[in-house]
């Protein structure tokens, strides 16, 4: 079990984009303690999200830090953009970085304009120890608990053995989960070691957000009125 704070960062995926301050607010006021931005581009994964532009009107009005996830192919490219429009965290995944050396270059590359929080990001469909040695130059480590691309799919355990092996090889910066997370399920991201949670659907489409986000970090017990509304939740 990590003796780490953990710390839970709703995904904005699930919220309704036509009151996006008004959801940024209610989140933080329910206890957030990072704000989840996915940024997709409709080649890395077909979902077609967040703008620079969207993610600066949020960063006006958010207190908490920006978790920027990139789920693009050309991450330095955008890195630039989306560090003036506001990102704290800027998190790129593994599968579209050429290798370790291309990895490098993209680390380097976000750190170059102004990034001090770097994340790299495992999928659901990749091995996680070809990233080892890239552990010592990143201050976050993203494990996909289901396949990127849309919210409101179900959690992956067998995705837990590779948060277990990023602590197993040391690893000290967060170790963040993504996907499918809710009540049901956070205990065991927090005993295999994550101490950051992302969560969409269980925490915008519970009937109490601040109940939901308490379950999540394990503050309160997960009873069934902090599950989500719905069984089949509609994908974001
Ligand atoms: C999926 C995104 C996730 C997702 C989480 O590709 O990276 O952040 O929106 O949403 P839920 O919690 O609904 O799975
Ligand atoms: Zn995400």
């Amino acid at each position: 079990m990590s003796s780490r704070a953990t710390l839970i960062s709703p995904s904005l995926l699930a919220c309704d984009f036509t009151r996006i301050g008004e959801e940024v607010r209610a989140v933080e006021a329910a206890g957030a303690d990072w704000l989840h931005v996915d940024v997709m581009d409709g080649h890395y994964v077909p979902n077609l999200t967040l703008g620079p532009p969207i993610v600066k009107a949020v960063h006006g009005v958010a207190k908490r830090p920006l978790d920027v996830h990139l789920m693009v192919t050309n991450p330095l490219e955008l890195a630039e953009a989306y560090a003036k429009a506001g990102a704290d965290t800027l998190t790129f995944h593994w599968e579209v970085a050429d290798g370790i050396a291309g990895a490098r270059e993209i680390i380097q590359g976000f750190r170059d304009v102004g990034i001090r929080s770097v994340g790299l990001a495992v999928d659901g469909g990749t091995p996680v120890e070809p990233i080892a040695e890239l552990l010592g130059s990143v201050d976050l480590v993203l494990i996909m608990s289901i396949q990127a691309g849309f919210g409101g799919q179900s959690f992956q355990e067998h995705q837990l053995d590779k948060v277990r092996w990023v602590r197993a090889q040391g690893f000290q910066g967060h170790l963040e989960m993504d996907g499918g997370i809710g009540p049901a399920n956070a205990h065991l991201c927090r005993e295999a070691g994550a101490d950051v949670l992302v969560a969409g659907t269980a925490v915008y489409k519970a009937p109490d957000m601040a109940q939901a986000i308490r379950a999540i970090r394990g503050d309160a017990p997960s009873p069934k009125s902090s599950q989500t509304r719905s069984v089949e939740a509609p994908q974001s």
